[in-house]
Parts: structure tokens; sequence; C-alpha cells
């Protein structure tokens, strides 16, 4: 595949939403490269309706592993219907979340376990992986600040209604990833300004795809 796969990942209220379509502006608007943004849980019509599924607070009767399951579904269907094309024909995809995702909040949050969801995850994505990662790193209690202010429990979805120590265990597991994949997956301090914060990603991808750049 010709493309480029690059996913953003963090825990929640870390600001990647925002960061995201920030950057693909800012991508788009210095290469020539085609960008497309995208996002897990969903992107496309199957996956979307199965992130809903999974998110809904009325479906507390939720087991984890089916939970688990759920994701690497979304995922599957995701990356074989949207992602890969795009990768054959060259363009930069930039995704909001990927396997990394399950393996902190699934794996860790949870505590399913990372062996267990790797395996279920390889199964849904076979080879494909990233070639980058950023990883949008905020402190667990901040995170969950941030996704409260201004709206009440009973807004949030089923994973933000989670307490700190799962948001906590969550943000380890990121921690351990980094470590893990040093090649793969690079830190961005996310308690700083969204300006900084966009700069320092946009500043990281044109470090590893420099061709990319006028
Ligand atoms: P996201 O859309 O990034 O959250 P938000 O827009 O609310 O910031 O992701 C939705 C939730 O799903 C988020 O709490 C993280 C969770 N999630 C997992 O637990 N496992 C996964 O594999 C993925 C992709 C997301």
């Amino acid at each position: 595949m010709s493309g480029i796969f690059i996913t953003i990942e963090g825990p929640d209220g870390a600001g990647k939403s925002t960061v995201i379509k920030k950057l693909a502006q800012k991508i788009s608007e210095n290469s020539s490269v085609q960008v497309l943004l995208t996002r897990e849980p969903g992107g496309i019509d199957i996956s979307e309706a199965i992130r809903d599924i999974i998110l809904s607070p009325k479906n507390i009767a939720m087991d984890e592993r089916t939970e688990a399951l759920l994701y690497a579904a979304a995922r599957r269907q995701h990356l074989v219907q949207k992602v890969e094309p795009a990768l054959k024909e060259g363009k930069l995809v930039l995704c909001d979340r990927f396997v990394d995702s399950s393996l902190a909040y699934q794996g860790a949050g949870r505590e399913i376990g990372m062996e267990a969801i790797w395996s279920i995850n390889q199964f849904a994505i076979e080879e494909t992986m990233p070639e980058l990662t950023l990883y949008l790193d905020i402190d667990a209690k901040i995170g969950l600040e941030r996704i409260n202010q201004g709206r009440k429990f009973e807004e949030l979805d089923r994973l933000d209604q989670e307490g700190l120590v799962f948001h906590e265990r969550v943000r380890a597991a990121y921690l351990e990833l980094l470590l893990k994949y040093p090649e793969r997956i690079q830190k961005v301090d996310a308690s700083k300004s969204i300006e900084t914060v966009i700069d320092a990603c946009y500043n990281l991808i044109k470090d590893k795809f420099p061709n990319l750049f006028n």
C-alpha cells in the first residue's frame, strides 16, 4: 500500500477531536497529499451503528468481552471498507483512535489483559498497523475534568461515565505502550494550548515524512 497510515490516541479529554481536525487542515495546506480524516469506533455506517451500541449509556448490561469484540468488529469493517482503500489510493489516513485504544481501554481499563486484546485485534486487522501514532498525553484527573465540564453525568457516554481509577489505568497503559513501541508511538503533551499541541503533532509528522511537504 502506497499511502500513509497515522493514528491519534489518548485518554478521554486529551482534545484529540479538535486537534485532529486542525491538523488535517494544516497538512492539506502544506502538502499535496490527499488527507482522509476518520475515526474509530465509526467512520462508516456499519461501524457507526456498532459505536452507538457500545457507547449507549442504556447498555449497562454489556459484558466487557462483548465490548472488546464489538470494538474489534467495528475496527475490521472500518479498516477494509475505508482505511485500506484510501491507503491503496496513496492517501494519508489520519485516524482518531485505533488498536492502541483497545489495548488501553479494554486491556487495562477493563482489565481483560493486553495480550488477549491483542490477539482478537490481530484477527481483525491482520497486518495493517499505523506507521506513526501520536499519543496525546494528559493526566487522567485533568482529562476527566475536561469531559465533565458543562455536561451532566447522564449526558456522558458509557465509557466517559467510568471513574478516575479506570481512566488512570488507561493512561498508565498508554505510557506502557509508548515504552514498548518507541519507534511508532510519539508522545505529545496535551496539557499545553491547542495551538502548541497541533504544532507538535504537525512537526512529528513532518520529521517522519519530510517528502510529503512542499
Ligand atoms: P472517542 O470518539 O474518541 O471519544 P470522545 O469523542 O467521547 O472523546 O471514543 C469513544 C470512546 O470509546 C472513548 O471513551 C474511548 C473508547 N474506546 C475504547 O474503549 N476502545 C477502543 O478500541 C476505541 C476505538 C475507543
